[in-house]
Parts: C-alpha cells; structure tokens; sequence
C-alpha cells in the first residue's frame, strides 16, 4: 500500500514537472521558412508563443514573409480570420539570418530542405549555440532521426514531430521517437503539441514513419497512370476527389506538398526499403529537373494563378 503511494506521488511530481516544463516553453526557433516552416511557425504563433524563424539569405526571408502574409490575407477573405488576428500573430514572428539568437528559445524546430548533410550540418550548428536543456525537434518525413541525434551531444533530447501540410488546418502531428529519445522529451513535446491544438500520434524512426510511407505511392501511382495515358491530371484528381472523398486528388495534393520534397521522399524510401513500389514516376524527375516544383513555384501538375489557384485550362503535364 505505502510502495503504491510512493509511485502515486512520484507520477503525479512527475505529471507536474513535465506541465511546469511546457509551461516554459513560451518561444520557439524555427529553421527553414518553405512551405512547413510558415505554417509551423503560424501554427505556434496563433497559439500565443514567440516564434523566431531564421531563413538562409535575405531574398528567401523576404519571400518567405509575404507568402506567410498572404497565406493569411487569403483565412481573412475566407473569413476564417480577422485583421487584428493577423496583426498579432506577425506580431509575435521575429526573423533573422543567423542561428546565434537561438540560445534565447526554449524548443528548436528545424524545417530546412529534405537533405540529411543539410540538416546534419545544421543541428551541430545549433548543438553548439542552443540551451543544454533546449529540445531539437526536426520535421523530416523519411530521414534517421536517430543519424541526426548522433551529431550532437544531447541525443536524448532529439525528436520528431512530423507536421503535415497546411499545418494551421492539419490537426495531427506524428511525434517520431528514434533510439535515443527520452521518455522525458517525449512526454514535454506530447504536452507541447497539445497546446498547439496538434494530437500526437506516436512512431517510431522508420523511413516515412506512417503518414509519409503510406501516402507516397498513392502520389506515384497517381502519376504513372498519368503517364501511361489513362486520364487527365484533372480528371484523375476529380476521380480520386470523389470516389474516395479525398479533400485532394493526388496529383493537386503532390503540387500543394512541394514535388521536390516528394521526390525526395521517394529516393530515401526506394534507398532504404528497397521496394518498387517506391521507384519515382519519370514524370516527377522531369518535372523537379525544370525546377516545375507545383504550387510554390507557380508550375508543377497545374499552373497556379497569383492566389495559389489552379488555371484550369493549362495543364502541365
Ligand atoms: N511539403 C510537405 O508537404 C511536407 C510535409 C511534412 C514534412 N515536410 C518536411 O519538412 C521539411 C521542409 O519541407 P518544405 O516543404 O517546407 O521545403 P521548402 O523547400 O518549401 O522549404 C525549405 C526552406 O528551408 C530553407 N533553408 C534551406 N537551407 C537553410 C539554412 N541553412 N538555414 C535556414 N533556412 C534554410 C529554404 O530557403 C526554404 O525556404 C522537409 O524535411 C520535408 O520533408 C514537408
């Protein structure tokens, strides 16, 4: 009886440390301002935290800023958001150009280009830079977490959480434990997705982890059938829109996510599975190869006006 008070008390000092922890995680940096990196980042900002955003050059920042702007001009004509809304939330996003105010955050989300040297180089950057306390969470889809750990020297306190796009609308977050993760890491940013409004789900480090595993050869074969002359882009979205109930068809859904990201998801699932099934469409190589990247290039599957909405009459490929 007194062995199950002591563990009673021990959890609920425990529940406790862990909400006082969260409790101080008021401000978070987010490396890389692309497609994730701005709907992370007004994902957290919405929820009343300072948000640092550090993007590689001046001209990406500049970029990244008005697209982040617009994203939210275009909830406002929506009416899924107000003006003084917006003004809060730009108003609690500082940007910068280099990691060395990161020692002042309390969470590090890194949410650069899929490329393993890339984010390598960047966490033992931040290794160096960070709090010894501060967690390193990466948004990868299908790269070793556990690989990214190793480059630092505070393992333990590296995870996933893999954010989908658009983050502000997507109410899931996947948190990959990989080798080296904590329980105590796990359960800070378990409690910190929740005050983000994000259910956790948690995996384990597996190449694509669940969401990205399965959803990548939906995309693929999508663009085969394409390819092979079945149907339309158009028509092979609107089948699959409404056959399936899909909010997207795969081929809009592909340009939304970025087709230099999916391909880059695809190499690292084909490298590391090895299955055909994650062989990429010699569509989507050609397309990445003239930089037709989808929606955040203008040009991909569709061609997309200055709102982000598809021409209808232009169809790529
Ligand atoms: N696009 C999606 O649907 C999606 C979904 C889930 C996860 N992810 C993952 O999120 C990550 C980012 O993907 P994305 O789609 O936002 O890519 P993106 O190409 O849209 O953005 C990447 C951004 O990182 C910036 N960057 C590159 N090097 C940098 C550096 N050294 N310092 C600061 N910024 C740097 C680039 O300028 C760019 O703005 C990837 O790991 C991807 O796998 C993407």
């Amino acid at each position: 009886m007194q062995n199950e008070n002591i563990r009673l008390e021990d959890l609920l000092s425990k529940t406790k440390s862990v909400q006082s922890d969260v409790g101080n995680i008021n401000s978070v940096a987010i490396i890389g301002a692309g497609v994730m990196g701005q709907g992370i980042a007004h994902t957290i900002a919405a929820a009343g935290m300072d948000v640092l955003i550090i993007e590689k050059d001046a001209e990406h920042l500049q970029k990244s800023k008005e697209d982040l702007a617009e994203s939210i001009d275009r909830e406002i004509k929506r009416w899924a958001m107000t003006k003084s809304e917006k003004k809060s939330i730009l108003g609690r996003i500082k940007w910068e150009l280099s990691l060395n105010s990161v020692n002042e955050y309390d969470l590090i989300i890194e949410a650069v280009d899929e490329d393993f040297n890339l984010k390598q180089l960047i966490f033992m950057e931040l290794d160096s830079i960070a709090k010894k306390d501060t967690i390193f969470v990466s948004n990868t889809s299908t790269l070793s977490l556990t690989k990214l750990a190793e480059t630092t020297s505070r393992p333990e306190k590296m995870i996933g959480m893999h954010f989908l796009h658009p983050v502000p609308k997507i109410p899931m977050v996947e948190l990959v434990k990989c080798l080296h993760t904590s329980n105590r890491t796990v359960e800070l940013v378990k409690a910190f997705a929740a005050k983000i409004g994000k259910t956790p789900v948690e995996v384990y480090e597996y190449p694509g982890f669940v969401t990205t595993r399965a959803i990548v050869p939906l995309l693929n074969e999508a663009m085969y059938i394409l390819l092979e002359g079945v149907a339309t882009a158009p028509d092979i979205d609107t089948a699959m829109r409404l056959g399936y109930n899909f909010q997207y068809g795969p081929l809009e859904m592909a340009d939304m996510m970025g087709l230099d990201e999916v391909l880059a998801w695809m190499e690292t699932l084909w490298k590391t599975l090895g299955e055909p099934r994650y062989r990429a469409c010699p569509i989507l190589r050609k397309l990445v190869r003239e930089r037709k990247l989808g929606k955040k290039t203008g040009e991909g599957f569709y061609k997309y006006d200055e709102n982000g909405k598809i021409i209808p009459e232009i169809i790529v490929a």
